[in-house]
């Protein structure tokens, strides 16, 4: 079956990675759309050696499309997707608008397919920090129970889109130079101040929620519950941005309900879908982000059994924020779809 595809946000980091995830997949492409803003409209934009023109996103053009992938913040999720929906394209929306809403599915397909059969035309790809984190604790979970979950994150300023990656080498080459820093970006556009992300780290991403955890941090804790369907699971989330272009890393301490070795561990994660184990301290073996920028899998290292509490473990979770984080998820949720006949 060939399908008619749109891309939302068809210019930007994720919409960027999308193209290139739907070639090296070979998602079975009859048509292609590139949607954008209006002052993209009109532009050129290059998917598998041929050319096309961007189109504005409207409701109208999402007429005849079967699959549209949208990638252009909240607003526009907010504004378009229920238009694409109506005129019978599925939604596979990459923005936290949609994701906490009960009739709408939140799936990583290596944890929870199934929830594919249940939508209403819109289904959401969830928060990148957490898509790495539920693809290495299903497993355990599935083996061990899982009742907590403690996570720190070193996110790339990727996930913040084209102009932080821009900001982080502008930043950079300004330092070399001796130059004052400007920032306008991070950690988040919509907010009063903004701090320089070269040689800095910021605990703040998104904005702060009235309990004084961010929304980055709300993202992990409460999609981290609906995708797993465990909705009494302790969770608590630190949300930090790194100076790295790409790949989110992740400090993970669970508790698990079952007793458990490391090797337990170990054993789960070598044979877990999804998951490469990279985990040798003799021969210094953990991931790290530059080595996992532009690879498909989760990495998982540094394991650990806790040494005051037998059923606590802390592992060491990376992987690439703009693939398994985002594009490479939607694309794996739409194949999945295509597989269980639900497109
Ligand atoms: P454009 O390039 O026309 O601004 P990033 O996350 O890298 O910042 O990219 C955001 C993406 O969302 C870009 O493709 C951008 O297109 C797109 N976008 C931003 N605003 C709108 C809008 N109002 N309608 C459609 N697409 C938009």
């Amino acid at each position: 079956k060939q399908l008619v595809v749109a891309i939302v946000g068809a210019t930007g980091a994720v919409g960027s990675q999308m193209k290139e995830q739907l070639i090296k997949r070979n998602f079975p492409i009859k048509h292609i759309k590139f949607l954008a803003s209006a002052r993209s409209a009109g532009k050129e934009i290059e998917f598998n050696d041929q050319k096309y023109i961007i189109e504005e996103a409207t409701p109208e053009a999402f007429e005849g499309v079967d699959v549209a992938f949208f990638s252009a913040g909240g607003s526009v999720s907010a504004k378009l997707a229920t238009e694409a929906a109506k005129r019978g394209a599925v939604v596979i929306d990459n923005t936290s608008h949609f994701r906490m809403h009960p009739d709408v599915p939140l799936v990583v397909p290596e944890v929870n397919r199934e929830d594919l059969t249940k939508h209403n035309g819109i289904i959401a790809n969830p928060n990148c920090s957490t898509i790495q984190m539920v693809v290495a604790l299903q497993p355990i979970s599935e083996k061990f129970g899982l009742s907590k979950v403690v996570v720190s994150t070193y996110q790339a300023v990727s996930g913040s889109g084209i102009s932080a990656i821009e900001e982080l080498r502008a930043q950079s080459a300004e330092w070399e130079k001796g130059k004052n820093v400007e920032a306008h970006i991070l950690p988040a556009k919509s907010d009063k101040k903004h701090y320089p992300i070269a040689r800095n780290v910021i605990p703040q991403i998104d904005v702060f929620t009235d309990n004084g955890f961010t929304y980055e941090e709300m993202k992990m804790i409460n999609e981290t519950k609906k995708i797993m369907h465990l909705p009494e699971l302790s969770v608590a989330a630190t949300c930090v941005r790194v100076p790295v272009v790409s790949g989110h890393s992740e400090s993970v301490y669970i508790e698990v309900e079952q007793d458990a070795t490391k090797e337990d561990i170990f054993e789960v994660l070598r044979n877990a879908p999804g998951v490469v184990l990279q985990d040798d301290i003799t021969q210094q073996e953990y991931p790290m982000p530059i080595f996992v920028e532009g690879e498909d899998p989760v990495y998982v290292g540094r394991i650990r059994q806790d040494l005051d509490n037998k059923k606590g473990f802390h592992l060491w979770v990376v992987s690439d924020n703009l693939l398994k984080g985002a594009a490479l998820n939607s694309v794996q949720i739409a194949e999945a779809m295509l597989a269980d006949n639900l497109l």
